[in-house]
């Protein structure tokens, strides 16, 4: 590594864009790989060994849905052989019992089980498969039974947020000791149904109220962290924790790119791990550096006190309501952009259109 840019934190692999569910804010790209172009396990396995030799610490087996993957087993146990956290982000729903046994005895060390609502009906509704629910908390239950600690991720918007008690409950419920109450983030699927998705400043408001009580009623026994959605804050998130300084995704294709979502942004040649290492991905490549610190950045950012607390917020948001990546974060109250938020949320306050859903190799219709 260079005195100037530090080693990652950690790497999300996403194994592969397949999964049963549909969920309509899936932060996938709009255009899904399919299988037959992932990367083979023997080259995910030397992708794993490239992040461990860079000294990320930790890698998140993502998707997708990463157990739709038939290695999924034989990549853990790669992971842990060479000296990585291993956490499965998954919806639970192909997992069983024999497949989270062989996991934890492969070494995984954490799993987070994505739960659409504590309303079946709904639920399933949005993750766009009959049974999801039942199946997820069964799946929960196994995991515990395993012994591996267990995160709830409940992903909210304004078609669930008002049973968001009763979701914190039932989570606890599940067995969960950290609970992540994340606000759907408005990019790739989000974008395109976030008029059906954006909740009101009411809902915001009452829900970070029943954040706030939950911790105090579940003290001692689940940690709860709650990600609040930028077009209601007044600042925004430090997205990555910064571009290029924390995190490396490697798609199911093998491209690397400094987010999940960068494949949205125009004029980015993003490398592959087919061409070249993830080292001179991180280090060296365009696409990393182009908007790495601070040195990129428009006024008011290059200037801003907050600059190196947010590094200028989300690209893909800014270029998905601006049509310039390079520009600041609409989201931000100091931005020029930042009354689009208002015309987005004032159109979010109608009866909500249908979800359109993800699927394989398919636009939106
Ligand atoms: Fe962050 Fe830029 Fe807004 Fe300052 S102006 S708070 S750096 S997004
Ligand atoms: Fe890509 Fe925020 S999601 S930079």
């Amino acid at each position: 590594m260079t005195d100037t840019i530090a080693p990652p934190l950690a790497l999300l692999a996403e194994l592969t864009h397949r999964c049963p569910l549909q969920c309509p804010y899936c932060s996938n790209p709009v255009r899904l790989a399919g299988a037959s172009g992932e990367l083979t396990t023997a080259e995910w396995q030397d992708v794993l060994a490239q992040a461990a030799g860079m000294d990320a610490l930790q890698v998140h087996f993502s998707g997708g849905e990463p157990a739709s993957r038939r290695d999924l087993v034989d990549l853990v146990r790669h992971a842990v052989g060479v000296g990585l956290y291993t956490n499965l982000i998954t919806s639970g729903v192909p997992l069983d019992q024999t497949r989270v046994d062989a996991l934890a005895e492969a070494g995984l060390d954490h799993v987070q089980i994505s739960v659409q609502d504590v309303d079946d009906a709904n639920g399933d509704r949005v993750a766009g498969m009959a049974g999801a629910q039942r199946k997820k908390r069964e799946v929960a239950a196994i995991v515990q039974r395993a012994g591996l600690p267990l995160t709830i991720n409940l992903a909210v918007h304004r078609q669930n947020l008002d049973r968001l008690p009763a979701m914190l409950d039932m989570a606890a419920g599940l067995g969960a000791a950290r609970i992540e109450v994340a606000h759907v983030q408005y990019y790739g699927w989000a974008l395109v149904n976030r008029d059906s998705l954006l909740p009101s400043r009411a809902q915001l408001d009452r829900a970070t109220e029943q954040v706030e009580a939950a911790r105090v009623r579940l003290a001692g026994a689940v940690v709860i962290d709650y990600v609040v959605p930028d077009y209601h804050a007044r600042f925004p998130k430090a997205c990555m924790g910064g571009w290029g300084r924390r995190f490396l995704t490697v798609t199911p294709t093998g491209l690397v790119l400094p987010c999940h979502a960068a494949e949205s942004l125009p004029g980015l040649d993003f490398p592959s791990v087919r061409d070249g290492s993830l080292a001179e991905a991180w280090l060296a490549s365009d696409a990393f550096n182009r908007f790495r610190g601070t040195g990129w950045m428009p006024a008011p950012c290059s200037g801003c006190d907050h600059r190196e607390r947010d590094w200028g917020g989300c690209r893909c948001q800014a270029f998905a309501l601006t049509g310039n990546p390079a520009a600041t974060d609409p989201a931000c109250s100091r931005s020029a952009d930042h009354t689009l938020l208002d015309v987005a949320i004032q159109d979010a306050q109608t009866e909500p259109p249908a979800f359109i859903y993800r699927r394989i190799g398919g636009m939106p219709a």
